[in-house]
């Protein structure tokens, strides 16, 4: 595949993005109040598909290839319980339970622009380390999303994330990490999670750049494997994890959240 670099947008471009972006962070929410223990992964695959079609958008990753495979995703939806960091493939026989944490992951494509975003859900009563590392990822999306500045650079944000999970004492997952996006899911550059996966140049951030930031930490280790799914990534040591996602524009005025509601 021939590599494209950096795609960046104009005003117009970001605000076509952000419609397909608003999709997404509705939809999220419709999926989120529909999680209750008991619930199968693949019905709330279901509920994000009909929310998708309501609203005039495709889903993004339904039938999609990612650059990081060779076959197909089958699914709208991302839905990764506990010890699943990502890519959490819908089942029908995979029941949510309370005490769970849930990452439900989405992307959708609307008038040729993609939006992306994620977040993770506790079920009922959880651990209170589970609320902490859930507390840490969402931070670090946070402070991540502020140093998504002209000017800056992508260091910046993988420090941001890095120094977050140290600072809470959990572990920022090796290999996966945010991305481009714009007329594509999936572009130039990544942004990892973790110091280790930065590459020797670092890379300027400009203005009409448009990032999925996605922090992923877990409890115990920075390392995965891939279930026999062939999509599910786990924690290696079977700790949970927790996984937030933002689309964000690097703008005049600064970063802009475009999968905020
Ligand atoms: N937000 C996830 C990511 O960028 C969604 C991937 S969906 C898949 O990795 F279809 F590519 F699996
Ligand atoms: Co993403």
């Amino acid at each position: 595949m021939p590599k494209r670099g950096i795609e960046l947008y104009s005003f117009k471009e970001i605000e076509k993005i952000r419609k397909a972006c608003q999709v997404v962070a509705e939809v999220l929410q419709v999926v989120a109040e529909n999680i209750k223990p008991g619930i199968s992964t693949w019905d709330i695959e279901m509920i994000a598909r009909e929310e998708t079609k309501k609203r005039g958008a495709k889903p993004a990753f339904l039938n999609y290839r990612p650059p990081f495979s060779n076959v197909r995703y089958p699914a709208a939806l991302c839905v990764s319980i506990n010890d699943e960091v990502v890519h959490g493939l819908p089942k029908k026989s995979k029941i949510i339970k309370e005490g769970d944490l849930v990452s439900i992951d989405f992307g959708a494509i609307i008038d040729g622009y993609a939006g992306d975003s994620a977040i993770t859900v506790a079920v009922g009563e959880v651990s209170e380390e589970k609320k902490r590392l859930m507390e840490a990822t969402k931070k670090a999306l946070d402070r991540a999303v502020e140093k998504a500045v002209a000017g800056g650079w992508l260091s910046d944000i993988v420090e941001a994330i890095h120094s977050t999970a140290e600072e809470y004492g959990v572990y920022p997952v090796l290999k996966y990490g945010g991305h481009g996006i714009g007329r594509r899911v999936h572009e130039e550059p990544f942004v990892p999670n973790n110091r280790k996966d930065l590459s020797k140049k670092d890379l300027k951030l400009r203005q009409g750049m448009v990032l999925a930031i996605e922090p992923m930490f877990s409890l115990g280790t920075e390392e995965t494997y891939c279930d026999g799914d062939g999509w599910t990534v786990r924690t290696k040591d079977g700790s949970p994890s927790a996984h937030f996602e933002h689309t964000v524009a690097v703008t005049k005025e600064g970063p802009i959240v475009l999968t905020e509601i």
